[in-house]
């Protein structure tokens, strides 16, 4: 089987490896992929929103399966038109990606589902946002409707900072037309708990949970980032807490979206936050998260190819989707500076014995070296028997890794290994 996969990052290079577990796979493209993915994929330059080009080279190379990973195409169409083509594809079409394009859609859907989430209003008219800031409870949360590269959210912990956020959004127009409606709403408080989960819009088998940790620094200071390591499972969501979400939450998801005509089938990720009034949803997004992915395929027993495809066929209730009882947990080694300027093009050295453990996110090939290209440029994941040792683990490899300017938390898991402490 030829298998593509678009995207070009640590959450694809995650697929792609465990893809490339199953023997019947003869060939995995990777569009764009990067110079790390390039060791496991044959990567050609077509960018992940060029859907005609994706289309084109999906046909023109006769491809059986194809997985479209990251938000932007899925938002775009990219899985309506190779379906259109005659290629069956992993991911939502776009009437259902939605539920991560705009947050007004998927905040007003879980309101009239009665889905546990903040309660919230929505504005299109910039002085009508800004009256409602002068009354509102504060702290309070903005967040810009459209896909914002991961900055749409701003939690503003003072009437002023919640003006300037509206005004930025609304007026200097920071993320484009994203920001022509925003959500205003409640801040909540508790853990974090990230739930991946595989439906076919009929079936829906949630993954191992995972705990990603936005923070650039350690203890959780500095600015929110695309995610600097993450930890599965996740010690906050016991059992009960399980049972709970996919009754209020993950099962109404599924249904909702059936009865409003948009059937998800692919990845439906749920941000979840556990207040002390229960599990809320903070966020959905429409395909697997980057970095909670390069914790929680490589706990997945089953074959991936397998259940992606069963997902697309509607028969995801005849496969085994079986997870490991260990643990993993994921350093993201970045470029010093990140998410502000850092510099580039430094040379990368890995060991090859710890190779398999890489997932690569921004690095690239220059004079046949793989050299930094990205600010989040590796992810380094160890499994093991307990989550202590998982740490430990990817600690130990990450220490074997060396580029000029590397930049990583240290304290990856320390949360969750406290949690579990006091439990
Ligand atoms: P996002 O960029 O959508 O992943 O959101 C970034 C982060 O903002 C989330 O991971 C939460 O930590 C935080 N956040 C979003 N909405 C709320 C809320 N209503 N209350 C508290 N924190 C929130
Ligand atoms: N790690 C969060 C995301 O993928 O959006």
């Amino acid at each position: 089987m030829k298998i593509l996969v678009v995207g070009g990052g640590g959450r694809e290079h995650a697929i792609v490896k465990k893809i490339k577990e199953n023997k019947a796979v003869e060939k995995i493209y990777a569009l764009p992929g990067n110079g790390g993915i390039a060791r496991d994929a044959e990567c050609v330059n077509i960018g992940a929103k060029d859907i005609d080009g994706i289309v084109k080279f999906a046909v023109d190379n006769k491809i059986d399966y194809a997985v479209v990973a990251p938000d932007d195409p899925l938002v775009l169409g990219a899985v309506d038109a190779l379906e259109k083509a005659g290629i069956p594809c992993f991911g939502p079409k776009a009437n259902a990606a939605i539920i991560e394009g705009s947050k007004v859609f998927s905040k007003n859907l879980m309101k009239k589902y009665s889905i546990p989430t903040a309660e919230y209003e929505v504005f299109t008219d910039m002085d009508e946002a800004l009256k409602y800031l002068e009354t509102c409870p504060i702290p309070v949360v903005v967040k810009a409707d459209g896909l914002a590269l991961g900055k749409g959210v701003i939690i503003a912990t003072t009437r002023d900072e919640a003006r300037n956020a509206v005004v930025s959004m609304m007026n200097d127009k920071v993320f484009g037309a994203s920001g022509d409606r925003v959500v205003i709403e409640e801040f909540l408080t508790g853990p974090e708990v990230s739930v991946l989960a595989f439906t076919d819009g009929e079936t829906l088998v949630p993954m191992v949970s995972s705990m990603d940790h936005k923070r650039a620094g350690d203890n959780d200071t500095g600015l929110n980032t695309g995610g600097m390591g993450t930890i599965a499972p996740n010690p906050y969501y016991t059992p009960e807490i399980a049972d709970e979400c996919m009754k209020t939450i993950f099962l109404p998801t599924m249904n909702a979206m059936n009865s409003e005509g948009r059937t998800f089938k692919g990845c439906l990720y749920f941000g979840l936050m556990l207040t002390p009034n229960g599990p809320k949803v903070i966020e959905y997004n429409c395909r697997f998260g980057d970095p909670e992915t390069q914790v929680v395929l490589p706990l997945l027993e089953s074959d991936l190819l397998t259940v992606m495809q069963a997902t697309t066929n509607t028969a995801l209730k005849d496969v085994e989707v079986k997870f490991s009882n260990g643990s993993a947990a994921c350093v993201i080694m970045a470029s010093k500076g990140y998410p502000s300027s850092y510099e580039k093009g430094y040379e990368i050295t890995i060991p090859d014995d710890i190779q398999d453990s890489v997932f690569v996110a921004g690095a690239g090939i220059s004079d046949g070296k793989l050299v930094t290209s990205g600010g989040r440029v590796l992810g380094v994941t160890d499994t093991a028997d307990t989550l202590e040792n998982a740490i430990k683990g990817a600690y130990a490899k990450v220490e074997k890794i060396n580029f000029d300017n590397k930049y990583y938390r240290h304290d990856i898991g320390q949360r969750a290994l406290q949690a579990k402490e006091t439990k």
